[in-house]
């Protein structure tokens, strides 16, 4: 089994992505770490305690950690989320509560603790926490297995500025420390989850487990879908984030390419966008060696990728 540690934002699709996780035997939950993204931190941590209990997976540890972003304003989501960030799920309000402490001492302690390379990182929202663990104990960067998150998009360009993604857009200086760690990197971009798209059929399907965590995971995805249909013309919701842990799961249902990734951190029309150096242009005219710091994804066989949240879902 894979020891990963989930740090997120829950979202719908956040949500889809941390129930895939604890349906997969081959992944170990250490625990969820929240930050402010898709909707305010306190709602973010509520989130992540709610999907623990509906998976009756209270036993892991849910950890609040950053408030809003290293340097720019929050910037969250509303008109895809709704208010709570999780509308439609039909969840109560929690009764459990997350430990005590902030979410990036827990990152910092738990890899600390732990042998070199036991923990893959699975960051699903801006990476805020990630960078500020970074930057508090560079110790931890040799001892992270790797980072496997999702953010950025390319030749898709971005879904919350013509050229930015969500959660790169949202702290993209703490992108830019990330994209610098020299730590193992998968990007997975709108350019994938723009092609795992749910359909009516897979829905049906889900909805005919009939278990609390079906029943909730379609009313979410209900009403999830509005948002991209409406206003980008999508049939379906793209499940960005149960990418993330697909990938480790079925690498071989992804492909891509080890790149030269770089974050535009000035650019006045291009803040937050994630330069992808996908034909290896650096050092032919003229510009320096960059190395390839992401191995950046591209395509999904969507068929296989719903399957195995079907089967985690069976699971739980
Ligand atoms: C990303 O932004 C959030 O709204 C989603 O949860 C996902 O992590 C997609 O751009
Ligand atoms: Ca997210």
């Amino acid at each position: 089994t894979r020891r990963i540690i989930i740090d997120t934002d829950p979202g719908q699709d956040d949500a889809i992505a941390i129930l895939l996780a604890m349906g997969s035997p081959e992944l170990e939950i250490a625990g969820l770490t929240t930050v402010a993204g898709n909707v305010p931190l306190d709602l973010t941590t509520a989130n992540a305690l709610k999907l623990c209990e509906l998976a009756g997976r209270t036993d892991i540890p849910v950890v609040a950690g950053s408030i809003r972003p290293l340097v720019r304003p929050l910037v969250t989501a509303e008109a895809v989320h709704g208010k709570t960030g999780l509308d439609g799920s039909g969840l109560p309000d929690p009764t459990t509560r997350p430990v005590p402490g902030h979410a990036v001492d827990w990152i910092i302690d738990t890899i600390m603790a732990a042998p070199e390379g036991t923990y893959t990182l699975c960051p699903l929202g801006p990476l805020t926490n990630i960078a500020s663990a970074l930057v508090r104990e560079p110790r931890i960067a040799p001892r992270i297995r790797e980072i496997v998150f999702m953010g950025g998009g390319f030749f898709e360009g971005g879904n919350t500025t013509p050229a930015a993604e969500f959660n790169i857009y949202v702290d993209p200086h703490a992108a830019h420390v990330v994209m610098t760690s020299g730590i193992k990197l998968t990007m997975v971009p709108l350019d994938v989850t723009h092609k795992a798209l749910t359909t009516r059929a897979w829905l049906d399907r889900v909805a005919a487990l009939g278990t609390p965590a079906a029943k909730s995971v379609v009313g979410m995805l209900d009403f999830f879908e509005r948002f991209d249909m409406d206003r980008y013309g999508m049939t379906g919701a793209p499940l960005h984030d149960p990418c993330v842990i697909a990938y480790l799961l079925k690498p071989e249902l992804f492909g891509g390419r080890d790149c030269h990734v770089a974050i535009e951190l000035s650019g006045e029309h291009t803040l937050g966008m994630t330069v992808v150096d996908w034909w290896g242009m650096a050092g032919k005219w003229g510009g320096t060696d960059r190395p390839k710091n992401c191995r950046v994804l591209r395509d999904i066989d969507a068929a296989g990728f719903f399957e195995l949240i079907y089967q985690a879902l069976q699971r739980l």
